[in-house]
């Protein structure tokens, strides 16, 4: 007998979605039912076009929808069949109340515990694979079993999701690890074991690590902040770089090389985005704080507080740039996405820097290959009337975007941005053009050399000799003035 025949999985979103597919990829032996009460997210689910985007996701729908994979609003049939039932719902920071701006918001974790123990029976493994604070297995093996009936049990496990949009086939194909956390009890045991039989079907076993519930959801938090950390104190070093004639890329050489460091994620940018670095960094600050740990929450709070500083940097010196002023002036803002490789726009720092420019009097015209328009509209609020009056034009094609306006903006390290045509830009664009590359993937040298004003992250721009000569004179008049001001003292 096998330990697992049959699995749901409530939220059919970014983890759910890609996190089932795989695992009904994996385990032929095994049904994989996704649920959600989005009608629209399973008919999409359903369809031929899937509601997210992720590189190789749609052959693996197509390979196992139908067969061993199943996208369904019906959730209290899937539920009762279940052996196994993953808990992949959103946890969004809260927006009002105790802890708003900050804490995660578990009501949607919490609703699941509450149908689980309205409409199950028999005994159940329910797995914790949203992000949530620390200790919330507990409020969710409370819940079951303040409303537990004969003859049902269950067991509550913790297994956090460490994939990365853009790569996640790849991540949860081939996982660093796999985390488990549980109760020591013999039950607990025979939980960890059966989810982990599950992993086993293609990930080696050395990699499904278990340990206590606790452990694994903090890991989760903890992994997170980590991460944006390095983003942040590379994006730091960026700021001394501008400052002083450094060149960021190669001081992330330099220090990456170190293998105690490592080269990976650091990478200087306009700023991290997505649904989780924030949310969850937020969320380590206000469990720390509830805990009386000021220190530790002021640590990591300065993540989020440098990752601001970033982006508006950014925005700043895109004003400053062109001449102190952007009223009325056409920019193209290349990439709207988070990251590349996905449509999605979460945080994305995209939102900051087009909300900046706007706030300025710029017009926008943006181009993002994967990125649906009705999005880009809503997470810069602006209606259909709006956009009439203002300025928010969306373009189907880069050359079309760039037609007429004063600068680029890389805001997403698209690939394919890399390979345009930049001279054709250049030709249709009003002069002086500038690009402002926020992800430092293009070759500044060939820009400069066609005549584009360039200015990126963590390097002085590569001025002109007329900038040049204002830029001194300028930094001139600072000089004498503070000069002045010492002598006056
Ligand atoms: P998402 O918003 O894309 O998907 C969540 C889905 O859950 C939505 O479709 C929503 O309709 C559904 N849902 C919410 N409450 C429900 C309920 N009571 N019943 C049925 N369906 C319900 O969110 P996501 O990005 O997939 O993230 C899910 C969790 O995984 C979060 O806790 C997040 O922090 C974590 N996580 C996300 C990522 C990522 O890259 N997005 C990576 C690792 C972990
Ligand atoms: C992150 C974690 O990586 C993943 O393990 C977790 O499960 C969910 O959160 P995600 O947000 O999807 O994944 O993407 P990630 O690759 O981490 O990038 C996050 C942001 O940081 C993006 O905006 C990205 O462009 C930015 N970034 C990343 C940098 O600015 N510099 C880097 O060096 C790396």
């Amino acid at each position: 007998e096998t330990p697992v025949c049959k699995i749901c999985c409530i939220g059919a979103g970014y983890v759910g979605g890609p996190t089932c597919s795989v695992l009904a990829l994996k385990c032929p032996d095994i049904q994989v039912t996704v649920v959600d009460r989005s009608e629209l997210r399973i008919n999409q689910w359903n369809s031929d076009k899937l509601p997210i985007y992720e590189p190789g996701l749609e052959e693996i729908v197509k390979q196992c929808r139908g067969k061993n994979l199943f996208f369904s609003t019906d959730m209290i049939p899937a539920l009762k069949e279940a052996d196994l039932i993953f808990i992949s719902v959103n946890t969004p920071t809260k927006t009002f109340g105790l802890g708003k701006g900050r804490a995660a918001d578990l009501k949607f974790v919490e609703s699941c515990a509450r149908l689980i123990a309205d409409v199950c029976e028999g005994s159940k493994i329910v797995v914790e694979k949203s992000t949530v604070p620390v200790r919330s297995a507990a409020s969710i093996v409370n819940i079951l079993k303040a409303n537990t009936r004969p003859g049902v049990s269950y067991q509550v496990l913790s297994n956090p999701e460490f994939l990365a949009e853009g790569t996640a086939v790849n991540d949860l194909t081939q996982p660093d690890r796999v985390l488990i956390g549980g109760e020591e009890s013999e039950e607990g045991k025979k939980a960890i074991a059966a989810l982990s039989w599950v992993y086993q079907h293609w990930v080696p076993a050395e990699k499904i690590i278990h340990m206590n519930t606790w452990s694994s959801e903090l890991s989760k938090l903890a992994a997170n902040a980590f991460l944006a950390q390095r983003i942040s104190s590379i994006n730091a070093i960026s700021a001394v770089c501008e400052a002083t004639g450094a060149d960021v890329s190669e001081v992330a050489k330099a220090i990456g090389l170190d293998s105690r460091l490592g080269p990976k994620f650091l990478q200087a940018s306009v700023g991290f985005g997505g649904s989780c670095f924030q949310k969850d960094i937020l969320n380590l600050v206000y469990i720390s704080e509830s805990l009386n740990l000021t220190s530790v929450a002021a640590y990591w709070q300065q993540v989020i507080d440098m990752n601001e500083y970033q982006k508006t940097r950014f925005g700043q010196r895109i004003v400053q740039a062109m001449f102190n002023t952007i009223t009325d002036k056409h920019i193209t803002i290349l990439g709207f996405a988070f990251k590349k490789n996905t449509g999605d726009t979460r945080e994305s720092p995209a939102i900051y820097v087009a909300k900046h420019l706007l706030e300025e009097g710029a017009c926008l015209h943006i181009f993002d290959p994967k990125v649906e328009k009705a999005q880009i509209l809503l997470d810069l609020e602006q209606t259909e009337e709006k956009t009439g009056a203002s300025c928010v034009s969306i373009f189907d094609d880069p050359y079309e975007a760039a037609k007429g306006t004063h600068a680029l903006v890389v805001c997403t390290e698209w690939d394919q941005f890399v390979t345009y045509d930049y001279q054709r830009m250049y030709d249709s664009m009003l002069k002086p053009a500038f690009v402002f590359d926020g992800r430092k993937t293009l070759d500044h040298a060939a820009l400069t050399k066609i005549g584009f004003h360039v200015e990126t992250i963590g390097k002085r721009p590569g001025h002109s000799f007329q900038v040049w000569i204002k830029i001194l004179f300028l930094e001139r008049i600072k000089v004498d003035v503070s000069f002045r001001c010492w002598q006056e003292q």
